[in-house]
């Protein structure tokens, strides 16, 4: 497997506070990685710092081989980085339906057809036609004509995975995808992710607490710890980790 993204000492402060020290990571393609790490760990600043809604104050981050520290974040969405968020964040006084097409015709604008060009009055047929297939997958169809912001929790962050993959992206970041979800949502939200991985072939990064979740969908785990990398390897093997267990999951009911 090749490496997908590299992080080569990786270095974030805000204003009065050190977040991420010294952060060395490699996601392989097709893999699906999962990153823990108590509340406050750094989870969250490392995925902005990745996706570029924040620049890192030193080290590089490499992307398919090339340095894309210094790109924006629409840039690193362009050449295939996607990312949801811990909070959904959704057009929330549009329809289901027309955040799914917004998303699709972004996808068309990056691929400069002519289905995404900014001058149309109305979405192309084909994209109207997508939007439903899209929405039928993701158990959406019943909901097309609501407002984003009356769907539950639930649906919220199912539209947004929806709308991240719209844009294809060969990397995908998820920030606790299942938080504040129903044991049954969340047990779906696995498979859906899961499949979603073999069928488009992703890659995935992402950041969890709940434990069925995260043994459920890790090939890689890496452990967060006040901004530092305190393990990484086989899930099984950094779960018997005697620093791990001691810093971590001896703690973890007191996380979620
Ligand atoms: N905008 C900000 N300004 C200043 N400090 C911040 C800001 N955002 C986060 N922090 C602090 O940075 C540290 C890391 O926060 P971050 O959100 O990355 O943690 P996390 O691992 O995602 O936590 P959680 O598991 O609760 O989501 C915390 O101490 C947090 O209070
Ligand atoms: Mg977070």
């Amino acid at each position: 497997m090749s490496n997908l993204l590299e992080v080569r000492g990786v270095n974030f402060a805000y204003p009065s506070l050190k977040v991420l020290t010294d952060i060395n990571l490699t996601i392989k393609e097709g893999e699906s990685h999962v990153i823990i790490g108590p509340n406050g760990a750094g989870k969250t600043t490392l995925f902005k710092v990745l996706s570029g809604e924040m620049f890192a104050k030193g080290g590089q981050v490499f992307y398919e081989g090339q340095d894309v520290s210094a790109l924006d974040a629409w840039q690193r969405v362009h050449r295939g980085i996607g990312r949801t968020f811990q909070m959904a964040r959704l057009f929330v006084e549009q329809t289901v339906l027309d955040n799914v097409i917004m998303a699709l015709e972004s996808r068309e604008r990056i691929k400069k057809t002519a289905h995404g060009c900014w001058w149309r009055l109305s979405p192309a047929k084909e994209i109207v036609e997508e939007a439903h297939v899209r929405l039928a997958e993701y158990g959406l169809l019943k909901r097309v004509d609501d407002l984003a912001a009356n769907l539950s929790h639930g649906d919220k962050k199912r539209l947004e995975l929806l709308l991240t993959l719209a844009l294809r992206p060969k990397l995908i970041m998820l920030d606790k995808p299942t938080a504040g979800m129903a044991p049954e949502d969340r047990r779906a939200a696995i498979e859906t992710i899961n499949r979603l991985r073999q069928s488009e072939g992703l890659t995935l990064l992402l950041t969890e607490h709940d434990m069925e979740v995260v043994f459920g969908l890790a090939t890689r785990l890496t452990v967060l710890n006040h901004g530092e990398i305190i393990a990484s390897g086989d899930p099984e093997e950094v779960r018997r980790d005697p620093t791990v267990r001691r810093i971590y999951f001896g703690k973890v009911a007191a996380y979620a």
